[in-house]
């Protein structure tokens, strides 16, 4: 028999229970942090070196952040389901976890590349990216985030993900952040929806099974539902 098909749309609170700052919630990044000077591409030509260092820093954090239960569940449903991860994390603990297909809509912090047209893509590891480095093409190295006021280039791949789904797994994501909080909405409409979140995330105008707990411990009794 032919497995069923599973999206899982992650985001930042998936990665809290591994010690990864939320952005939106009390002592968020965003609330340390202004996102224009550190998340838009504005910010980039206003003050580079500020937001090298901030993604040095997110970069090097990582780096002693080990995956938790939730991101393991994640990847523990390839055994039964056809899944892909279409995440929002610039994290690698979906990987580190074990999933093999996973689409990083917002960038990878594991990697960096040219300022000119964000090419020569290339993987760095935990390092940090100096004020000073360029890229092959000579331009300056930057790292490769999809920053506020950037197109979001795997958007239409994710879509193309989604569209044929059976089930939706929508897990640490406050759904504020578009194109992708509008992913869901290309789900088929026969397509089971579940949401995982200890709080309210932005209203959903379609129906969805919202399961009101932490990432672990919502992902393990969806994860018993679904693997009867
Ligand atoms: P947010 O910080 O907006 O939302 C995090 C969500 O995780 C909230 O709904 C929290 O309630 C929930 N949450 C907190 N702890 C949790 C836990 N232990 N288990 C499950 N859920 C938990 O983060 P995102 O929605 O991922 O983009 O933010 C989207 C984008 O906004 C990010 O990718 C980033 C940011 O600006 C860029 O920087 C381009």
């Amino acid at each position: 028999m032919n497995k069923q098909k599973i999206v899982v749309l992650s985001g930042a609170g998936i990665s809290a229970e591994s010690g990864i700052s939320t952005f939106r919630d009390s002592d968020g990044l965003w609330e340390n942090y202004d996102v224009q000077e550190v998340a838009s591409i504005d910010g980039w030509y206003k003050n580079p070196d500020l937001m090298t260092r901030f993604y040095n820093e997110r970069r090097a954090e990582l780096e002693h952040k080990q995956p938790n239960e939730a991101h393991r569940l994640v990847a523990a449903l390839e055994e039964h389901f056809k899944v892909t991860v279409v995440t929002q994390n610039i994290d690698d603990l979906h990987e580190r976890a074990g999933s093999h297909h996973i689409i990083h809509l917002h960038g990878e912090a594991t990697k960096a590349c040219s300022e000119n047209g964000k090419r020569f893509v290339q993987d760095i590891g935990y390092r940090p990216i100096a004020n000073d480095e360029k890229a092959q093409d000579g331009a300056r190295l930057r790292p490769f985030i999809v920053w506020f006021g950037e197109a979001v280039p795997l958007m239409d791949e994710a879509v193309r993900e989604i569209e044929t789904a059976d089930i939706v797994i929508i897990v640490g994501t406050s759904l504020n952040v578009y194109p992708a909080a509008g992913l869901l909405y290309y789900a088929p409409s026969d397509a089971q929806i579940y949401v995982i979140d200890p709080k309210e995330v932005q209203p959903i105008s379609r129906h969805v099974h919202f399961i009101k707990e932490k990432a672990t411990v919502g992902m393990r009794q969806l994860y018993d539902q679904l693997v009867k």
